[in-house]
């Protein structure tokens, strides 16, 4: 373990982990997904309850992720294995780690088909394709665009690809540079749109859905799914953050990091709501409209908004970089692995499992299209594996894994990993022992029994 320790990589700064780090936090669950579950989940009572689940287990889930990985400083297998010998805990915790690299995988099977039409859609709006077209022609537009599998293959790869040229670079040459400009970025659009929103959307109506409680239609799969795109949002539970912590200089407040790290990514989310919402009411959108909800609304926006060509491609360009910055945290655990364990070199483990994830996200691809009516418990293989991985599997592997840091690592070590003050860490040991995995364990049970 200690040679395969030595070739591995460091952060240059803490602030580049923090900017690496809220790079894979927001991206395209922030800005397409968090806005259309909270409109298919009656709005204010999901994101509610999304906050609490931020607050309770997301934040103490993060923070325990973060230290596990700095622990250990490998890929989560080897990661897990030696901080459980570490505590004198069986090996086998190792699995765990395996089957973070497995979701994180699977995850971006399908979150680079998505990502694949935010890139389509900024040649879209740059071209004015959009212009002087009402909302009905727009979802058109969106509902022909989906249903080409070639058109969807097509910027499927170019994703793919992007992102494994980023991550065949190595730490310090491809992801810092990537993530040190765009995220900033892409908040101070954000802050335009919510600028635009508030003088020709119907704010009002989009602020009372998102913060005025109903909990008129929402259910127990609703509670499931608040917790789950908790996890997805902070990107825990897979370990793309015990990688990246893993990756950290040794001296830096884990408890500090995390925290800018969960406001940040919460605010971007927030604040995309505050974007969309008061557009979709304007236009007599349907909240509720599903995977192409932003795609249906923002483009009307743009249409009508000086310049809105410009600010439109250049909105979509932020997108598929945050998105790019998020997916190369998804496949970092599993490259890191090929390489630490197999003996590959970064660019071959990188074509290796980059094309493995390919080959999945075919099957989102032809989900909305030639499969689209091939369904399983009422979902398409899209929504069964989305729902699969970020409602079951993700908190299922973050609950195991706070309950690893809570109980099996010693107190000492999680002192130090957290460096912060006696009063936090006490409020942290009760959140990660008793209250997260207790609550996690509750929503699971419970939303197993409504499915
Ligand atoms: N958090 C990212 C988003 O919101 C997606 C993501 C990146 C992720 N890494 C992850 C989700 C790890 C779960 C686990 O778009």
């Amino acid at each position: 373990m200690s040679k395969k320790r030595e070739n591995h990589p460091q952060w240059s700064s803490w602030l580049l982990f923090v900017l690496a780090a809220t790079g894979s936090a927001i991206g395209l669950g922030n800005i397409w997904k968090f806005p259309y579950i909270a409109g298919q989940n009656g709005g204010s009572a999901f994101v509610l309850v999304y906050l609490a689940c931020v607050l309770g287990m997301g934040i103490p889930m993060l923070m325990a992720e973060t230290l596990i990985g700095r622990r250990g400083r490998l890929n989560p297998i080897d990661c897990m294995e030696v901080v459980a010998e570490e505590a004198g805990a069986n090996p086998h915790w190792r699995w765990l780690g395996g089957m973070g690299i497995l979701l994180g995988f699977l995850i971006l099977t399908y979150y680079s088909v998505i990502a694949g039409w935010t890139i389509a859609y900024i040649f879209k709006t740059a071209a004015g394709v959009f212009l002087g077209k009402g909302a009905s022609e727009v979802g058109y537009l969106f509902a022909q665009f989906i249903a080409s599998p070639w058109q969807l293959i097509f910027w499927h790869s170019i994703f793919m690809l992007a992102t494994m040229a980023i991550v065949a670079r190595g730490v310090q040459g491809g992801l810092e540079k990537a993530v040190e400009l765009l995220t900033p970025a892409l908040f101070i659009l954000l802050l335009i749109l919510v600028g635009y929103a508030m003088s020709a959307g119907d704010f009002q109506r989009g602020v009372r859905f998102l913060f005025y409680p109903d909990f008129g239609r929402f259910s127990g799969e609703s509670l499931l799914m608040a917790m789950g795109h908790a996890f997805f949002s902070l990107s825990i539970g897979m370990g793309a953050m015990m990688i990246y912590g893993s990756y950290l200089p040794g001296n830096v407040s884990i408890a500090k990091t995390s925290l800018i790290i969960a406001v940040a990514d919460t605010s971007v989310a927030l604040l995309a709501g505050v974007a969309i919402f008061p557009l979709v009411f304007a236009n007599h959108l349907e909240p509720a409209t599903g995977p192409g909800l932003i795609f249906q609304t923002l483009p009307l926006a743009f249409a009508q908004m000086p310049l809105g060509s410009l600010f439109g491609a250049l909105f979509f360009v932020l997108l598929a970089f945050a998105a790019l910055s998020s997916s190369i945290s998804l496949i970092e655990p599993a490259v890191a692995w090929l390489m630490e364990d197999f003996g590959l070199t970064r660019p071959v483990a990188c074509l290796v499992s980059g094309f493995g994830c390919w080959l999945i996200g075919l099957g989102t691809v032809f989900s909305f299209n030639r499969w689209s009516h091939l369904t399983l418990f009422d979902k398409t293989f899209f929504d069964l594996l989305d729902f699969l991985t970020s409602n079951l599997m993700l908190p299922i592997s973050g609950m195991l894994l706070v309950v690893f840091a809570g109980w099996v690592m010693q107190p000492e070590v999680n002192r130090a990993e957290l460096s912060t003050s006696p009063c936090l860490f006490r409020l942290w040991w009760l959140l990660s022992r008793y209250v997260a995995p207790a609550t996690v364990g509750l929503i699971l049970l419970n939303g197993i029994g409504v499915l």
